[in-house]
């Protein structure tokens, strides 16, 4: 036997429990309307809020600096890989979030890893929210601080966690998505502030989903609360609304001074390439200039979820674009699944180990990019497939 063979058994495991991912393949460009494995269908599965990843002025601006500058940086940014056009690109992100400064990473999971292991140590607690993202439960993992959970979005249990591991000389840091990839529900920023602050423990909030969608202009939770100057770093993501790949963490001057001497993903990984760089840039220029995205982007959700309410569907908690439609059983979501990409809706079925087993769900995001008649199209196919399924 092979010494990688016993993978052939887990990966059996796997495909016996109905867990194996079998991802979809996207043959064409993305957009509200794409092409995958062979179907043309209502495109309800990417991150692309704004509708930029296949926009004019960024496929311009990709294509122009892989034409003037390569396609590649040829370095990590500590030796020779930083181009004036990560600075300027940091410049404008730290201008977004209105942080004094801001630091580009590989992408949001880099941020948040490399970030998380490189401000804490051992001697150090994490308090984090039960649903954060896995690169912030990695990252945690990394730094080898004592990692305490609090449920999620319970403002109280993280106070107790605060003032239970609290000792003379160590560093707490609270840590919360700003809005929750599954469920779409936004955390309790002011609360976890106010905690934070009480506590003297930073303060960290990833607004991969958030960034681009809340806020004014698309600045993220900590502007949409108001909290401007009381959240330590702020994690974006360059791969969702603003629909290209990268992740920054915006903050003051010394936090990122420390990232661009400790964060390991930023000295051990080729930097962006031009193309990305340049994309991202114009990303923010669409922003600026076609303020109507984001405004579509919320009219586009507030008719989609009264639809599937009108429906029936459970929609949980959601209050932003991701609106999850809570089925309950693996199996059943699976073929519910199965039914909308047949009839021409693609939304991913979510099972365990993603969210909690008997919390099941397809999982739907409108963009700014939908015509109400795709939503109107995808609602009645929903209603058509959850009453065959006897869902609603
Ligand atoms: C909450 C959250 N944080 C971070 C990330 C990672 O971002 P990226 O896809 O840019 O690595 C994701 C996306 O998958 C996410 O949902």
């Amino acid at each position: 036997m092979a010494p990688l063979d016993y993978l052939k058994d887990e990966l059996a495991d796997l495909e016996e429990q109905g867990l194996l991912l079998h991802p979809r393949t996207l043959e064409g460009p993305t957009g509200a309307r794409a092409r995958f494995d062979g179907r043309d269908v209502i495109n309800l599965a990417s991150n692309n809020y704004l509708g930029l990843a296949n926009h004019p002025r960024l496929n311009e601006a990709a294509s122009g600096a892989a034409l003037a500058l390569g396609a590649g940086s040829g370095a990590v940014r500590s030796i020779a890989g930083t181009m004036s056009m990560h600075r300027d690109l940091e410049r404008r992100f730290a201008d977004f979030k209105h942080a004094e400064d801001a630091l580009m990473f590989q992408s949001g999971f880099a941020a948040n890893a490399g970030t998380v292991a490189a401000i804490l140590d051992k001697e150090d607690v994490i308090v984090s929210d039960q649903l954060n993202h896995a690169s912030i439960i990695d990252g945690a993992r990394l730094s080898g601080a004592e990692i305490k959970v609090f449920p999620h979005r319970d403002v109280d249990a993280a106070d107790d966690l605060l003032a239970e591991t609290a000792r003379p000389g160590r560093r707490q840091l609270l840590i919360t998505d700003g809005v929750f990839s599954m469920d779409g529900d936004i955390a309790p920023l002011p609360g976890l502030v106010e905690v934070a602050e009480r506590h003297g423990a930073i303060m960290m909030v990833d607004d991969a989903h958030a960034s681009g969608v809340l806020g004014r202009g698309g600045a993220g939770t900590v502007d949409h609360f108001g909290l401007h100057g009381r959240v330590d770093v702020q994690v974006g993501t360059l791969s969702k609304a603003i629909g290209v790949l990268g992740g920054f963490i915006a903050g003051p001057t010394h936090l990122i001074q420390w990232l661009q001497n400790r964060g390991r993903p930023y000295l051990f990984s080729t930097s962006a390439p031009p193309a990305v760089v340049s994309a991202c840039i114009a990303a923010l220029d669409v922003i600026r200039d076609e303020p109507q995205r984001i405004d579509r982007l919320w009219s586009n959700t507030r008719l989609f979820k009264e639809g599937l309410h009108a429906l029936g569907f459970d929609t949980g908690e959601s209050q932003t674009p991701i609106t999850p439609v809570i089925t309950g059983e693996e199996d059943e979501t699976q073929e519910f699944a199965r039914r909308l990409f047949d009839e021409g809706v693609f939304a991913p079925a979510i099972v365990f180990p993603t969210v909690a087993r008997g919390r099941a769900r397809v999982r739907t995001i409108v963009t700014a990019d939908h015509s109400e008649d795709d939503l109107r199209q995808a609602l009645e196919v929903f209603g058509r497939a959850g009453r065959e399924l006897g869902l609603v």
